[in-house]
């Protein structure tokens, strides 16, 4: 089994992306497991190379400090493997342009009024090889990221029709349905495009008020509350056992005042958060350099042999 995700250097981190892509992807980690930042697709909404150059040299600390761990994984940036944009034109040419169409997230942003660029578009193939080019098999991402994942395999069963061979195993997503979308601060999914975030690496102050933002309903401090409609809940899920969200949920239900169930959200997340801070500030952006050095060596090595195998396939070798 080969695990690769990759993730986009494109904001602040938040729980959201730590529950839906991290976390699954720390569970899995192992011996070979493949770890990237998408940088170049970071492109496609990024561009302003001072921000882009920001947010690089932020992830991977943020990543570190996650446990992303240079002995289980190689982790590399996407745009020091040419062989991903490579890659990517080939499996273009066996790509029908109605797949693309079919993308949920290409058609939200179009609906959304975003002036789309051609890279918006084909932004499923370079994700397909980029998980192609290593043959993974498996790739934990949040559900958003589902039918992404469904193309690459798509494109990978059409190549290898079309050209009579097994180059390319077939990816499946790994999605954990628990966590499959981590609601933010007004109750909708938690997204950094939608401002209703909590930070993964804010100052406590700041998570603080992100905290006590969320929203709620107006019933009163001792009214029962219902804990499987409440964002707050659902976050302070994340953080404890089974047995504890029984009886925090029965708490709710007995009228626990949504200042004090904020308060107790509050307490959990920053206990959880805090040695990923600590971590985070022992590392330096040297440490960082030699890790995607290293793993840039090792996915190169990985990323050439396919590319040997797709060159003789499709003849240009
Ligand atoms: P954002 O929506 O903030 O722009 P990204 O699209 O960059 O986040 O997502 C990065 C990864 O984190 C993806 O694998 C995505 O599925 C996951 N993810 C993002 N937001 C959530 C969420 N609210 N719940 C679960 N997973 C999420
Ligand atoms: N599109 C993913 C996201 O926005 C990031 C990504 C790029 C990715 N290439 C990938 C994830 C390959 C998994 C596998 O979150």
């Amino acid at each position: 089994m080969r695990v690769l995700s990759g993730i986009q250097p494109s904001g602040d981190l938040h729980l959201g992306n730590y529950f839906g892509s991290i976390k699954p992807n720390l569970d899995l980690q192992k011996g070979d497991s493949f770890f990237f930042i998408a940088d170049l697709h970071a492109l496609t909404t990024i561009q302003d190379a001072e921000v882009l150059r920001g947010m690089r040299n932020n992830i991977i600390l943020d990543y570190l400090a996650c446990g992303f761990d240079p002995s289980k994984s190689i982790i590399y940036e996407q745009s020091k493997i040419p062989e991903h944009t490579e890659l990517m034109w080939i499996l273009s040419t066996v790509t029908p342009m109605g797949l693309l169409e079919r993308a949920v997230s290409y058609k939200d942003k179009v609906a959304k009024g975003i002036d789309a660029n051609v890279g918006l578009f084909t932004y499923p193939v370079l994700m397909a090889a980029d998980i192609l080019l290593y043959q993974a098999n498996k790739v934990p991402v949040g559900k958003d990221q589902k039918q992404h994942v469904e193309i690459a395999r798509d494109i990978a069963a059409k190549f290898n029709n079309t050209y009579g061979k097994d180059i390319f195993t077939l990816p499946e997503p790994v999605i954990k349905e628990e966590v499959a979308v981590v609601p933010g601060t007004d109750g909708q999914k938690m997204s950094k495009s939608y401002k209703n975030y909590i930070s993964l690496f804010g100052t406590e102050a700041q998570i603080k008020k992100q905290v006590m933002s969320i929203v709620t309903d107006s019933k009163g401090q001792t009214d029962p509350k219902d804990p499987e409609s409440s964002p707050i809940f659902a976050l302070h899920k994340l953080f404890i056992s089974d047995a504890e969200s029984k009886e925090l949920a029965q708490r709710y239900k007995d009228g626990i005042s949504y200042g004090d169930a904020k308060k107790e959200l509050l307490a959990a997340c920053m206990d959880f958060l805090r040695p990923l801070h600590e971590k985070r500030a022992s590392l330096t952006q040297k440490d960082a350099e030699e890790v995607l050095k290293k793993g840039a060596q090792k996915a190169k090595k990985v990323a050439t042999q396919t590319m040997e195998a797709v060159r003789k396939a499709v003849g240009l070798a």
